[in-house]
């Protein structure tokens, strides 16, 4: 029996509702396997600003860094967009990332067989898409100082600051390759680098960073590009790695491959040992609250907790062959669904997910 300590962070708008479906799943696979899985739930984002007067309670954080893995659900909405960029829901999830050097952002893109359908590509455009973006998270335009606002001449002006070290890129690159050895070999660095300072120090570095892995194949592309390419050929990238804001916008971009947000699940881990696993998606204010969202991302970060935190590798394949039946059994949420009226909701989804555990 192995037991593992998860700190649980649901979040706002459907967080919760996903993060719930997760749970389940977990439960039933410490069920099947005779581990024991122990749940410590904290406040994060909107719902820590209500009850605790900002976005990470200390108790939070101290939950998670004490745990074995932390699973989120997502953060923000309308009710707090109004709030200072100090104390929004999105700065307790970008304080988490910070705390626990979470710089290693993992965002697998492949598509189910049996949802080839539900993207609005060509079905020979994204039949067979397997990669995954290798976000860098803790680094760029999100943390940069200066960071402000200020009054020149008569006028507010704003200014975020794109800035890495050559150390922060030098890391990321290393996890990019170590994980094009056990995928095709292909690494494909995503920047700006005919215009921004900061991509042309990203690309040199690849460069260096490449020399010690020169078994895996390093192309360069720019982000605009890259863009266009994802779509245009999507089979032809294996990883992708790219700084934060690039890898924030082309991972949504990414998921209507796959037919719906609700599908991608993320890893983020660092230095620290302890990763955090959370949906590619938000909190979704437009749906929250129906039990119609769709739980797979969330349950599919779940199998990368297991997999990628625990070691669990088996366990984390039957989460996923669990998922891949389901679907191939017709089981549609309404993102994917042809018609809205034959959508299961996302209890349904998830007593199905578990149902096919057995
Ligand atoms: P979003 O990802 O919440 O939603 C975008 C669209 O995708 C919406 O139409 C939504 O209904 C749909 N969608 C998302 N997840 C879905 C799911 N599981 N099932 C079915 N449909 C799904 O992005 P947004 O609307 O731009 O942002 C809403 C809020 O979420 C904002 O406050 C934003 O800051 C926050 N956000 C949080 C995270 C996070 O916590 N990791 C990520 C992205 C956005
Ligand atoms: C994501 C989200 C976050 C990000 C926001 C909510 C801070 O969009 O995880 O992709 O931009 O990193
Ligand atoms: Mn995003």
């Amino acid at each position: 029996m192995t037991k593992k300590t998860i700190a649980v962070l649901p979040g706002d708008g459907i967080g919760p509702e996903v993060t719930r479906a997760a749970i389940q799943v977990l439960e039933n696979i410490a069920r099947l396997h005779d581990h024991e899985f122990v749940f410590k739930e904290g406040l994060i984002g909107g719902s820590a600003i209500d009850e605790k007067g900002g976005p990470l309670p200390l108790e939070t954080k101290e939950i998670s860094a004490a745990s074995d893995g932390i699973l989120l659900g997502a953060v923000g909405g309308p009710k707090w967009d109004r709030l200072p960029g100090a104390n929004r829901p999105e700065k307790g999830l970008l304080e988490i990332r910070k705390a626990l050097d979470l710089y290693a952002n993992l965002r697998p893109v492949k598509t189910y067989s049996a949802l080839i359908e539900s993207s609005p590509l060509k079905k020979e455009i994204v039949a067979d898409v397997d990669f995954v973006i290798i976000r860098e998270l803790t680094g760029g335009l999100y943390f940069g100082e200066p960071k402000k606002r200020e009054e020149i001449d008569g006028e507010t002006q704003a200014v975020d600051t794109l800035l890495y070290k050559e150390s922060e890129i030098k890391r990321i690159a290393e996890r990019a390759f170590q994980a094009a050895r056990v995928r095709e070999g292909k690494v494909v660095s995503v920047d700006k680098a005919n215009v921004l300072e900061s991509s042309r120090l990203w690309r040199e570095t690849v460069d260096d960073v490449h020399d010690s892995y020169s078994d895996v194949e390093l192309s360069h592309m720019l982000v605009d590009n890259a863009a266009m390419q994802l779509i245009a050929q999507p089979t032809s990238f294996d990883v992708i790695v790219t700084e934060n804001t690039f890898g924030d916008i082309l991972s949504d971009e990414a998921s209507m491959l796959t037919g719906s947000l609700g599908l991608l699940p993320s890893a983020s881990m660092g230095s620290t040992g302890v990763g955090l696993y959370e949906p590619v998606h938000g909190s979704a204010p437009d749906i929250a609250g129906e039990n119609r969202a769709n739980p797979l991302a969330a349950i599919s970060s779940a199998a990368m907790m297991l997999k990628y935190g625990f070691g669990m590798e088996k366990e984390a394949e039957q989460i996923e062959a669990a998922i891949e039946k389901v679907l191939a059994e017709g089981y549609r949420t309404s993102d994917i669904a042809a018609k809205t009226d034959d959508a299961v909701t996302t209890t349904e989804m998830t007593d199905a997910v578990v149902k096919a555990l057995e």
